[in-house]
């Protein structure tokens, strides 16, 4: 079982790595940090609390992160993809009675759980900001997963970068740089764990969670997101589902270990780029990069957890 605090925008994709969290036997979900990205903050943050409300999960913290990014630059929302208010055509109820706590609960959460493993499905300012503020017990955190970057493949929000990359460059890099190992899904794997509609309602014909209408709705209308995006595409991808699916099955997923860095430039932001001219390890890399997985076994292991009660 691993424990795992949830850095996430949620937006669809995130709104189904919550979900999945929330379902597999193999993950105890600790709390759920929500920030800008896809949404405002104040929306992610009313999103998490609604599928936490689905769930019967209250119990399960939400604590409030950025903001905005480290540039103080105002953020660009994802309406078109996600939704107006993130859930596709869903429109969460306002004022649910979940707590939602401070920024430094975190530390806390972290304190009492040593083996803690941290994935962040969204932009990285809140992570690297708890890494700014606390950084000798995030160093202790033994594995980081990110959802992000794209290796010398197109980006999706630049024709270089990728969405979460592109959003807050210097907090990836502040991450990268000060953390102890980070395990990285950037879109080279994350575009290709595509769901369908087909599979989405087939999910649906075979659940009995909380979820069950959910789950077909906001990804079909995900779908239907990409589907203006890559004309003749198949389905959605469910780039953060991929990432809970990479921590719990990682040695199953050809990965290689590098030093990453993202670009700050202007003219190439968010572009993230390691030495591929050798397959050796560079001595001392700590960062690992997801780059090849069977779909097959993903999507069963997607409509296996989904559909779990
Ligand atoms: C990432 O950006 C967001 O739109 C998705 O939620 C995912 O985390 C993909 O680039
Ligand atoms: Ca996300």
């Amino acid at each position: 079982m691993k424990k795992i605090l949830l850095f996430a925008d949620p937006g669809i994709d995130d709104s189904l790595a919550i979900i999945y969290a929330l379902l597999s036997p193999e993950i105890e979900l600790l709390g759920i940090v929500t920030s800008y990205g896809n949404v405002t903050k104040q929306q992610a943050t009313e999103n998490a609390a609604y599928l936490l409300k689905l769930a019967g999960r209250e119990d399960i913290p939400v604590v409030e992160g950025a903001t905005f990014p480290l540039s103080g630059e105002v953020s660009v929302y994802y309406p078109e993809i996600h939704g107006e208010e993130g859930l596709g055509p869903i429109r969460p109820p306002k004022g649910l009675n979940v707590v939602v706590r401070d920024f430094s609960y975190i530390f806390d959460i972290i304190k009492q759980n040593k083996d803690i493993t941290i994935v962040d499905t969204g932009r990285t300012t809140s992570l690297s900001n708890a890494f700014n503020l606390k950084l000798e017990l995030m160093k202790e955190i033994n594995e980081i997963y990110l959802m992000g970057g794209a290796f010398f493949v197109p980006g999706n929000v630049t024709p270089l970068a990728e969405a979460n990359f592109y959003g807050d460059p210097i907090a990836v890099n502040v991450v990268l740089d000060y953390a102890n190992e980070v395990y990285i899904t950037p879109l080279n794997v994350t575009n290709r764990a595509i769901v369908t509609r087909e599979i989405a309602n087939y999910i649906y014909s075979i659940a009995s969670n909380p979820f069950k209408e959910l789950i077909p709705s906001i990804t079909n209308y995900y779908a239907d997101a990409y589907a203006k995006l890559r004309p003749g595409g198949r389905g959605a991808s469910i780039h953060d589902v991929f990432t809970l699916y990479y921590m719990l099955n990682k040695d199953k997923i050809y990965s290689v270990t590098k030093d990453v860095e993202v670009s700050v430039l202007e003219t190439a932001r968010g572009l993230s780029y390691a030495d591929f001219r050798t397959n050796q390890m560079q001595p001392g890399a700590r960062h690992t990069i997801a780059l090849n997985f069977q779909y097959q076994d993903f999507l069963a292991d997607f409509i296996k957890v989904m559909s779990s009660p």
